[in-house]
């Protein structure tokens, strides 16, 4: 186990994965845990992350000395470097001189840090105060032009850090250089991989659940509950119930993949239950886009709760349905404060939401691993790309993406385009590049276009290709003119009731990426 402390600027995460990259299993504490209480956990290794003040700064956080004291070794990135400079008796100048993004670095000794990596290369630095003086025993390996210690080490100790970040992407050889430290500083065999993860999971599933526990796991079509589902089947079997609503709104194909792939990838027993009419009526004449959202949660969540008293009451004579399976992935637990301790970010809570006044035990084998990790454990447990590889999909599915009322004609109409365009985009090799082309048919908009001899009268569909790290800002995709041409093409020729075909070219802000 390594420990990310978490200096409070989104870094840590991404240095958690990176850790995990380096097949070290990682975890991310709040830097206002004890250190005691750090330790207690009996870490090969502490990191600490950048953050986004100066250490001199009213109110900056610090780190408690014991923390250098304890024999662990420990790597300080940017903010992290220099609270690891100042607690260790180097020091620290406030001087204005300011390095932002890219930087050249400059290494002068390459010690075990360093070992191996270009005397001269680029990285990604964000920092006021620099580092002036390496505290004792400490050797300087690298310098930028602002900043005369961008890197140090004291190998014996087991320190090291660096100015940069090397765990952004901009950062050449940052993954290189955290592995040295892990591997060959701090001494952490890297032995974690994927298989381990699965194989550990549905133990401790099975250990959670016992000999006779019996769960529910909801199915969105998405990849969390999927590969949830997948692990919880294999702890469990028959034991466990899979439900899914089908409310109608799904693309071309999706709920087969859950009927059909699902079932086939992990013998899980299915419930799906049929719902469109039930809530193509709830959405008649409803036009405004939060409303449609309330209903559809609020019908979400009656059928999943009449399907949850069906199985409850079909249980065996003597047994009961204890148990319900989240996706719960482990941004949401750092990001809602509990898992590792963290601060509250924001609180998260999972769309659909759950009844409160049935008391189930929340089975949640996700917890502890990044999306990246969920997909290739889906992988692992035999679950086709299809759905493992999916792109993010709203709970509201193509009702939000129906500009106007929803009908089952409408529907059909956007499944259909929806569908071209994903075929064209997968056929082109650009599903990887793009985060997710959300199709949006605007049915209460017209134009007239021309066919043949004969004067059109029908609806535009729009293109909304975005990239994006994590949806909470995007940039819109520029996709090659090709594409857009044989998805144009073939949309207006497929599909008789679309006459224009355009793109969406705003990003996130001010757009959002869904359109409703
Ligand atoms: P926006 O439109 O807010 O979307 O930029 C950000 C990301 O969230 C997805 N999205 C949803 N996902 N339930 C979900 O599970 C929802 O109600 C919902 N609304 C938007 C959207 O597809 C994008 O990936």
């Amino acid at each position: 186990l390594v420990l990310v402390v978490d200096f409070g600027a989104q870094y840590a995460q991404l240095i958690a994965r990176r850790v995990r990259e380096a097949r070290v299993y990682s975890e991310i504490v709040p830097h206002d845990m004890p250190v005691a209480e750090m330790l207690a956990k009996g870490p090969k290794a502490i990191i600490l992350s950048g953050g986004p003040s100066s250490v001199y700064a009213d109110g900056a956080p610090s780190i408690d000395r014991a923390m250098f004291t304890s024999g662990t070794p420990v790597f300080g990135m940017c903010y992290g470097f220099q609270l690891m400079a100042l607690g260790l008796g180097g020091t620290v100048d406030n001087n204005g001189a300011r390095e932002y993004g890219r930087t050249p670095v400059t290494i002068g000794e390459h010690g075990v840090l360093l070992e191996g990596i270009p005397a001269q290369h680029n990285v990604w630095m964000s920092h006021g105060d620099s580092v002036s003086q390496a505290p004792e025993g400490f050797s300087v390996l690298a310098s930028t032009e602002g900043t005369p210690v961008a890197a140090f080490e004291n190998v014996e100790a087991g320190f090291a850090g660096v100015q940069w970040h090397p765990e952004v992407m901009h950062s050449e050889h940052g993954q290189r250089i955290l592995e040295h430290f892990l591997w060959n500083i701090a001494k952490c065999a890297p032995t974690w991989t994927i298989g381990n993860i699965a194989e550990e999971q549905v133990e401790r599933v099975r250990a959670q659940i016992g000999e006779t526990g019996r769960a529910i796991c909801g199915l969105s079509g998405g990849v969390d509950s999927a590969v949830a589902g997948a692990i919880v089947a294999k702890a469990i079997g028959e034991r466990l119930t899979c439900v899914y609503v089908d409310h109608g709104l799904m693309r071309k194909g999706e709920s087969e993949q859950v009927e059909r792939d699902f079932v086939a990838a992990t013998g899980a027993k299915l419930v799906v239950v049929d719902a469109e009419k039930q809530f193509l009526d709830a959405l008649a004449g409803v036009s405004d886009p939060e409303t449609k959202r309330k209903i559809i949660g609020r019908e979400f969540i009656r059928t999943f709760e009449a399907a949850q008293s069906d199985i409850i009451e079909a249980a065996p004579e003597g047994t009961t349905v204890g148990f319900l399976v989240q996706g719960t992935l482990y941004p949401d637990v750092v990001e809602s404060g509990h898992g590792a301790g963290a601060a509250t970010i924001k609180s998260h809570h999972n769309v659909g939401g759950l009844p409160e006044d049935i008391e189930f035990e929340l089975v949640e084998p996700l917890r502890t691993l990044f999306k990246d990790e969920v997909r290739a454990v889906g992988a692992q447990l035999g679950l086709p790309d299809v759905i493992v590889q999916r792109q993010p999909f709203p709970g509201p599915g193509l009702g939000i993406r129906i500009i106007g009322e929803v009908t089952r004609e409408r529907l059909d109409i956007l499944r259909e385009a929806d569908a071209i365009a994903r075929e064209e985009m997968t056929r082109a090799g650009l599903d990887h590049d793009i985060w997710q082309m959300p199709v949006v048919l605007l049915a209460d908009v017209r134009s007239v276009g021309v066919q043949g001899d004969g004067r059109t009268y029908g609806h535009p569909v729009v293109l909304r290709p975005v990239t994006s790290e994590d949806a909470m800002t995007a940039d819109w995709a520029r996709l090659p003119y090709e594409v857009l041409e044989r998805i144009s093409t073939r949309i207006t020729n497929e599909v008789p009731e679309v006459n224009r075909v355009t793109v969406d070219i705003t990003s996130k802000p001010p757009g959002t990426i869904e359109w409703e």
